[in-house]
């Protein structure tokens, strides 16, 4: 068929331009935890995110009991398999992180470079920041921007390398659900954008403070401008509070997490004198047990803050306290963090800011703190890799 001129012309212009047009990959954010598994999908329009679908799964034995590694991994794969059953999920992508001691994060000042200087020679500067063999790590950087240090230009860097075992491990169970791995992140990369995708202009400029609590892991970050500044996993998690139970009552685990659970971290004069009225001597030796690891965790963050105050010379201040991930939702844990830092401490939802609340409804309403991670990988601008 021949065309007039301009319409072939318009013709060939559309052909051009039809890749910003199509569809969009789908994409997931799968969260691979040690206690349950966390799937987020959402979807940009101009820009409000909406939420597409979301599910949680155990990825443990039901009686919790110890798992070897390829137990573990198996019981990460069915309960991806049974999220995507559930909600439906057509997406083939997936975006996934890794945490805990064998990630490193560091800030580094190094000399300046180019970015494609230093990808080049990444491997011989960050090779003293790192405590692993370097060939048995992958190393990513961000350059932050540039500083003058002792008259010399440097430029600071956040540098991450993380044990290729471990994103091996994350990239196999994905791939045997049939998924493909686009981007492997660090939860608390994450968890910056996931608290970055929720707040305002205005609340952005804030500083936040970011506990994530795991089953294992907790990661501390400090957030400024919508940049973390410090980060930090440390090993006082949910699980130190199922121990403390199980060690001072000397009951099994089973029992000790349906305490945990159950009872609450006693904070207020008016909260202890209740349970002393009522004569409930179980609320007040669990509260007891429950202060030991909460303070433990309480002194983990505090490092933290005094570690990025000393960083300036001006006063730094932490506008808020972001609680998240499960062990967000121990009962009273809020409360005690606040009263000990003295900053006011909010159970994040990271789904506050998505244009279509009404979905939530479909969702166990409680226990969006988990999924704080998860939504940060979901709502990863693709090319946006560290
Ligand atoms: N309502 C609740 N009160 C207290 N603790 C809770 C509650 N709900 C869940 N948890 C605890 O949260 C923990 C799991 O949190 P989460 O799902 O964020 O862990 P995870 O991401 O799998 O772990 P990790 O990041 O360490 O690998 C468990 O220890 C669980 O007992
Ligand atoms: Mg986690």
């Amino acid at each position: 068929m021949n065309l007039p001129p301009q319409i072939a012309q318009l013709v060939e212009l559309l052909k051009n331009i039809k890749m910003p047009f199509s569809k969009p990959k789908e994409v997931v954010g799968i969260d691979i935890g040690n206690y349950s598994i966390k799937i987020v999908q959402m979807k940009l329009s101009g820009d409000k995110w909406s939420l597409e679908k979301f599910g949680v799964a155990l990825a443990t034995n039901p009686d919790q009991s110890e798992t070897t590694p390829i137990e573990k991994r198996q019981l990460a794969v069915e309960a991806i398999k049974k999220i995507i059953n559930e909600q439906k999920i057509t997406a083939k992508d997936a975006i996934t992180s890794v945490s805990g001691n064998s990630v490193i994060v560091r800030y580094v000042k190094f000399p300046k470079l180019t970015q494609e200087q230093l990808s080049k020679t990444i491997q011989f500067e960050a090779e003293p920041f790192i405590p692993f063999p370097i060939a048995d790590v992958n190393i990513s950087f961000q350059i932050l921007g540039d500083i003058t240090e002792d008259g010399s230009q440097k430029m600071e860097t956040i540098l991450v390398a993380a044990k290729k075992e471990i994103i091996q491990n994350k990239i196999d169970i994905l791939t045997e659900v049939g998924l493909r791995p686009v981007v492997v992140d660090v939860d608390s990369f994450a968890l910056e954008n996931s608290i970055s995708v929720n707040a305002s202009e205005e609340e952005i400029k804030n500083v936040y403070l970011v506990i994530n609590i795991g089953v294992a892991t907790t990661n501390i970050s400090i957030i400024e401008n919508g940049t973390s500044r410090v980060v930090r996993d440390v090993f006082i998690a949910s699980s130190s509070f199922t121990k403390a139970i199980q060690r001072n009552l000397q009951i099994d685990w089973k029992q000790s997490e349906e305490k945990k659970l159950k009872f609450s971290i006693l904070v207020t004069p008016e909260e202890k004198e209740k349970a002393l009225a009522d004569g409930n001597d179980e609320a007040l030796q669990l509260s007891t047990i429950l202060i030991s690891p909460a303070r433990e965790l309480v002194a983990e963050c505090q490092r933290s803050i005094d570690f990025y105050q000393t960083q300036s010379t001006e006063e730094k201040k932490i506008n808020k306290v972001y609680l998240c991930g499960g062990g967000a939702l121990k009962k009273g844990l809020d409360k005690y963090i606040e009263s000990q830092v003295r900053i006011p401490v909010e159970i994040c939802n990271p789904f506050s800011k998505i244009a279509n609340p009404e979905i939530l409804a479909a969702g166990d309403g409680t226990k969006f703190s988990q999924y704080a991670v998860a939504v940060g990988l979901a709502t990863r601008k693709r090319g946006d890799v560290r």
